[in-house]
């Protein structure tokens, strides 16, 4: 018998296919919404097993305190002993591009320049020492915020003083090394467990943004509703690429189970990891394509943990 499975999220669009992964295992599951919360500390939390699917881009759901609840919420329950999926070190990974690149750099993985930047104050000074064309984004990322490419200082130092400056939720905007595709795509890996899910290729064609969710936000420039063909699977990239034994190497040493991680192949051949993804989304139409089914890798996750006696062929 399984134990049931607490769900913690924010954005309800994003929970069908977990549902219907555990449904179909028989996994019992609770849903909890947390936009914000109150925390007792001397209360002791119910027995199960956490699912942490609360998204850093939940500030523009209206939802930025649930992100700052959660972050107490996943200590709390580790404290009590509680097994999170993605618990409270990969949530921090996850809320900073920062500690991401540190983090896959630790581990040998080339990662784009970086620049990351406190406030306002030090911007311009900042991109005098970055070699042009750069890119700006919002530390605590998410389906593209503040990701804007720079090709002249002017335009940037325009954009800094103007009214389209959006400051991240923590006030760190990063400054990055622009790699331009050499392909007019990126690829999205996508992990749980160490395991290799599937790869796939997001296409850049159109601009930056790229979550894969099918339902996103519908209200969000950014978010490809209904934009099926820009998503396809990464036939070129597979589970023994070296990228991957590095990728959960990173994913073990952070407490990472679930991610979806992005790089982008630069004209130099060269390829760049810039994105960690806990709360990833699976893109239907890839799944369709792969008849992969990422959710239910989750779900499989779930029952090893319930019965570590079950073999890793179980994945
Ligand atoms: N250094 C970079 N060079 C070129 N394109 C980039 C770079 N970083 C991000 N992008 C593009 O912008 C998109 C969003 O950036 P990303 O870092 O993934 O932010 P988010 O966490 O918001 O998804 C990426 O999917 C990619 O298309
Ligand atoms: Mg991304």
């Amino acid at each position: 018998m399984t134990p049931t499975v607490h769900i913690l999220f924010e954005n309800a669009a994003w929970l069908a296919p977990l549902e219907k992964a555990l449904s179909d295992r028989n996994i019992p599951y609770e849903l909890h919404f947390l936009e914000g919360g109150t925390l007792d500390l001397s209360a002791e939390p119910p027995e199960g097993i956490y699912i942490n699917r609360m998204s850093p881009s939940s500030h523009t759901r209206g939802h930025q305190g649930g992100v700052q609840h959660v972050r107490d919420l996943l200590v709390w329950l580790e404290a009590h002993g509680r097994r999170v999926i993605n618990g409270s070190a990969a949530f921090e990974l996850e809320l900073s591009k920062v500690r991401q690149d540190l983090a896959l750099r630790h581990f040998g993985i080339r990662t784009p320049r970086t620049i990351a930047v406190a406030g306002t104050e030090g911007l311009k000074e900042a991109a005098r020492r970055m070699e042009l064309p750069f890119i700006t984004k919002h530390n605590q990322g998410g389906k593209g915020l503040g990701v804007k490419l720079f090709r002249d200082l002017q335009a940037f130092d325009a954009y800094v003083d103007g009214p389209d400056f959006i400051e991240d939720p923590g006030g760190v905007t990063l400054l990055q090394q622009y790699i331009k595709p050499a392909n007019e795509n990126i690829t999205r890996v996508e992990l749980v467990d160490g395991a290799f899910v599937y790869a796939m290729h997001s296409s850049t064609a159109d601009g930056f943004e790229l979550c894969p969710a099918v339902e996103c936000s519908a209200d969000d420039a950014f978010c490809p509703v209904g934009d099926s063909g820009k998503f396809k699977v990464a036939d070129d990239f597979t589970a023994d690429d070296e990228l991957v034994a590095k990728y959960a190497e990173v994913m073990a040493a952070y407490g990472i189970d679930v991610a979806g991680i992005e790089f982008v192949l630069g004209e130099d051949g060269l390829r760049y990891t810039y994105d960690i993804n806990g709360t990833t989304n699976y893109n239907l139409d890839v799944e369709a394509e792969s008849g992969v089914e990422g959710m239910a890798y989750i779900a499989a996750l779930v029952e090893r943990i319930a019965n570590p006696e079950l073999s890793l062929s179980a994945k």
